[in-house]
Formats: structure tokens, C-alpha cells, sequence
């Protein structure tokens, strides 16, 4: 099964993307690691990417749909793959379509912007692998340190209030129009991720088996 997972920064698409591939034994595939990955590394593409990441706009698309393309031409996706942040522009819809790629069901999360914005503060990521926690939803074991590697976990230099705000906009006037353009093929199902993470999986679940 091919799918996208649609939602504003912070909604939980990436905790639920970690849920949903264990039990179907796909990848996730997430643009935003991909491109936090190619700036860590100091890449051509993390070199175009990094100023539109750190003021929370979208990265060019043609540079995002280059990544993405050889990303989806691997092994591991060829049984499926969830797109966790891609697209973000009708237009990356529109690429994804020329390539050829079948996509089976689009799930919306669906968090209001209020919540959104208490949300990221809490936020910590790992230095070392990119595991996400929350200091409320989901602690790490032990207070700063990743449970999978040891290594340190941090906020993201995006999660700042402010740049949250920027995300947020951008989301609402970039990213929000791919909602009618799947609805339109029949492809969209919006879930409630409101309800903590447990519950968002049940029905995340639910509407991917239904
Ligand atoms: P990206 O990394 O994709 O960021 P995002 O979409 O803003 O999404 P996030 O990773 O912030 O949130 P999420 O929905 O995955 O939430 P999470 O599960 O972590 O993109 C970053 C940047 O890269 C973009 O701004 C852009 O510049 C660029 N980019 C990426 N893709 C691009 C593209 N296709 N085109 C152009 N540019 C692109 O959860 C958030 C927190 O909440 C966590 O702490 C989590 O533990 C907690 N949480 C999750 N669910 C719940 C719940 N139900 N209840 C309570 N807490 C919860």
C-alpha cells in the first residue's frame, strides 16, 4: 500500500508514520529527516534547503522532488511506503502523478492550530538518530537522553515559537489546498489527532484497514 500522511507541523505525522510501518512492514519515508539529513552533511541539496527550513517556508520543490524520487526508486519501497511530508505543493502531487506513482490512500491528521502550538514546544528530537519524544507525551526513559542510541535529544531549531507560526501559515496557504485536490479522487480520509498518541494510532489504524 502506497499512502501519504497529511497534516500541520506537529500534528503527529511522523510518530504515527513510526507506528503504522512497523505494523505493515513498510518504510517511512520523510522528507523533512531526508532533508535535516542532507543539511547535517552540508549537500548540495541541504545547502539549498537550509535557509527555507530555518525561517519555516517549503524547500523549492524541484529540489524536494529530486530527493524524493530516488528515494521512492529503492528496494525497500518497492512493497509499499508511507510519504510522510511529501507532498507539500500541488504541484508535488502533480510530479508524484507524472511519475507514475499509485497512491492508494491519503490520511489527513487533523490537529487544530492552538494545540499545534502548545504541542511543539515540548518537542525533543535525538542528535544521533532523529528519534522524536515529547516531555510530556512521550519522555524519553531517562531525562536527555534517547532511548534508542544514548545519544543526546534536543529541540529543533524549527520549533521555535515563532517559526512554528511560520510553519503554521505556510501549511495553511501551501499545503492545506492538497486536501480538496485528494478528496477530488476519492483519496482523502481525515483522522482526529487530538486525542493523544495512542488513540491518534487506533484510529490511524482504523481508517488505513477500513
Ligand atoms: P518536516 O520535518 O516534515 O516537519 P513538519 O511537517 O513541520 O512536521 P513535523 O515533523 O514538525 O511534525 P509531525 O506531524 O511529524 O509531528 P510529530 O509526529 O513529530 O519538515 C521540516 C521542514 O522541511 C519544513 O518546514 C520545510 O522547510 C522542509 N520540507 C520538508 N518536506 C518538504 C516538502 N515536501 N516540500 C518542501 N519543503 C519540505 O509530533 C510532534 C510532537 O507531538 C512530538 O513531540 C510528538 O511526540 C507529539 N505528539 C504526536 N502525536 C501526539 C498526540 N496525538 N498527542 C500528544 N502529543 C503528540
Amino acid at each position: 500500500m502506497n499512502m501519504i500522511f497529511l497534516g500541520a507541523p506537529g500534528a503527529g505525522k511522523g510518530t504515527q508514520a513510526e507506528v503504522v510501518c512497523k505494523e505493515l512492514n513498510i518504510p517511512a519515508i520523510s522528507t523533512g529527516n531526508m532533508l535535516r539529513e542532507a543539511v547535517k552533511n552540508g549537500t548540495a541539496a541541504g545547502l539549498a534547503a537550509k535557509e527555507y527550513m530555518d525561517r519555516g517556508d517549503l524547500v523549492p520543490d524541484e529540489v524536494v522532488i529530486g530527493i524524493l524520487k530516488d528515494r521512492i526508486a529503492m528496494d525497500d519501497a518497492k512493497n509499499g511506503f508511507i510519504l510522510d511530508g511529501f507532498p507539500r505543493t500541488v504541484p508535488q502531487a502533480e510530479a508524484l502523478e507524472k511519475m507514475g506513482v499509485r497512491i492508494d490512500k491519503v490520511i489527513e491528521i487533523d490537529v487544530p492550530d492552538e494545540a499545534i502550538t502548545k504541542r511543539m514546544s515540548g518537542r525533543r528530537v535525538c542528535e544521533g538518530c532523529g528519534n522524536s519524544y515529547h516531555i510530556e507525551f512521550k519522555p524519553t526513559k531517562v531525562e536527555g537522553v534517547c532511548d534508542a542510541c544514548g545519544a543526546k535529544v534536543v529541540q529543533r531549531a524549527d520549533d521555535k515559537p515563532e517559526t512554528v507560526l511560520a510553519r503554521l501559515a505556510t501549511y495553511h496557504e501551501k499545503t492545506a489546498p492538497l486536501k480538496d485536490f485528494y478528496q477530488s479522487k476519492g483519496k482523502l480520509v481525515t483522522v482526529s489527532g487530538q486525542n493523544g498518541i495512542e488513540e491518534t494510532s487506533r484510529l490511524t489504524l482504523a481508517a488505513i484497514k477500513g
